[in-house]
């Protein structure tokens, strides 16, 4: 399915998603990826690095769940999709991995797989307060203020 512009939005601003997969005793797995790309309209992927379990729960089961949030505005989105590995040596990688080199550099030639998940589900994310008629403005600078609080 396609996703929403505003799912896009947030994807590529922040590229950090965490990452639900499920092992083959059927335990949780969440783990964060911070290099998502969106490859086209129906289309995400990550790059693999250093992320063992989620790469053999995947092997195992493709399923997975990844969730992205604006820890500003706090909206954000949750796919659902089954995941396709892209390794390295690959026609497709080689085709694929300078958008990732573009982006993080060095970083990516780490990358051993290319982690492609074709959108089968998008369901947006908000946060309570917006129940209660907060405005994407008013939870822009709260959080502003909030991180400067933490970082000063
Ligand atoms: C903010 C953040 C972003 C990360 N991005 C990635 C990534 O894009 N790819 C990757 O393989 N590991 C990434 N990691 C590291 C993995 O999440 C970490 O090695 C984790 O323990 C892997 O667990 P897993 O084997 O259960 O997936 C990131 C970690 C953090 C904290």
């Amino acid at each position: 399915m396609k996703l929403p512009a505003t799912a896009i939005q947030t994807i590529e601003m922040w590229r950090l998603g965490f990452v639900a997969t499920v092992s083959a005793g059927g335990r949780p797995n969440v783990s964060p990826k911070g290099t998502f790309i969106v490859l086209d309209d129906e289309t995400i992927a990550f790059g693999e690095i250093r992320s063992p379990q989620t790469l053999t729960n995947l092997t195992n089961n493709p399923e997975l769940e990844v969730n992205f949030v604006d820890q500003f505005t706090r909206k954000g989105v949750r796919i659902r999709g089954y995941a396709r590995f892209i390794r390295r040596d690959s026609v497709e990688y080689d085709a694929l991995i300078g958008q990732w080199q573009k982006i993080w550099g060095d970083l990516a030639n780490r990358i051993n797989v290319i982690v492609k998940i074709p959108v089968a589900e998008a369901k947006p994310l908000t946060t309570p307060p917006y129940d209660d008629g907060a405005t994407e403005e008013a939870m822009i600078a709260l959080y502003k203020q909030k991180f400067s609080e933490m970082y000063p």
